[in-house]
């Protein structure tokens, strides 16, 4: 991942005013998170997802590769008094650890190279919680490019198994596209715990 694209997005996040709100994938299913445990925004960008993450208690971490836009993460955690590790890191170079992370969210960035990562840096029981655009569902914005957008039903081919479902959105464009969830697919899935016999369920 070049300079190239470090540059794009440093330029993007230049004049970012305030983080926006948490992305509706993690919003809407909260009551699954865990009381405490570590957390990370993968892709953070102004990291509203690594914000409210952190408001709710959980040891989080915010990570992208825009210098910039982790300037304005530390700079939102510390006008909030909140801690969070907010780094400047290319993921596909440095992904996250295995079983090292107890919540997983990704927003609006897809590099399907980092799928065994993600699946591997969840901890026993870990959730995954990801949300980004597919290629049906046109001027719902994000990359023109269908490459860095879902394929049908792609988040479940990629995640489910080895995890397991605990939600899934994909409304396509059945019905009345005027309401629903459009151009996205949404996905929470869990990583399975060991039973009493040490098996992983
Ligand atoms: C569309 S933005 C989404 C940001 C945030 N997740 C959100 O929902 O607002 C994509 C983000 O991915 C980041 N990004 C792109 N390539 C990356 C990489 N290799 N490592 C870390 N972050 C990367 C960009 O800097 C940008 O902030």
């Amino acid at each position: 991942m070049g300079n190239d694209q470090q540059a794009k997005w440093d330029a993007r996040y230049a004049g970012a005013t305030n983080a926006g709100e948490p992305s509706r994938v993690l919003s809407g299913h909260a009551h699954l998170l865990p009381p405490q445990g570590r957390a990370l925004d993968l892709a953070c960008g102004l990291g509203a997802n690594a914000l409210f993450l952190a408001r709710l208690g959980l040891d989080t971490s915010g990570w992208d590769l825009s210098p910039v836009a982790i300037h304005h993460l530390q700079a939102s955690a510390q006008v909030q008094a909140l801690q969070i590790d907010a780094e400047a890191r290319d993921v596909t170079v440095r992904p996250p650890e295995p079983r090292s992370f107890d919540v997983i969210c990704v927003s609006y960035f897809l590099e399907r190279m980092l799928t065994r990562d993600l699946i591997y840096a969840l901890r026993p029981g870990g959730l995954l919680f990801y949300q980004t655009f597919t290629r049906n569902g046109a001027n719902s914005g994000g990359p023109r490019n269908p490459a860095y957008r879902l394929a049908e039903n792609e988040l479940l081919h990629l995640f489910v198994p080895p995890l397991k479902l605990r939600a899934y959105r994909e409304d396509d464009l059945s019905g009345d596209p005027s309401l629903g969830v459009r151009g996205e697919s949404w996905l929470v899935a869990q990583a399975g715990r060991p039973p009493a016999n040490g098996k992983t369920q």
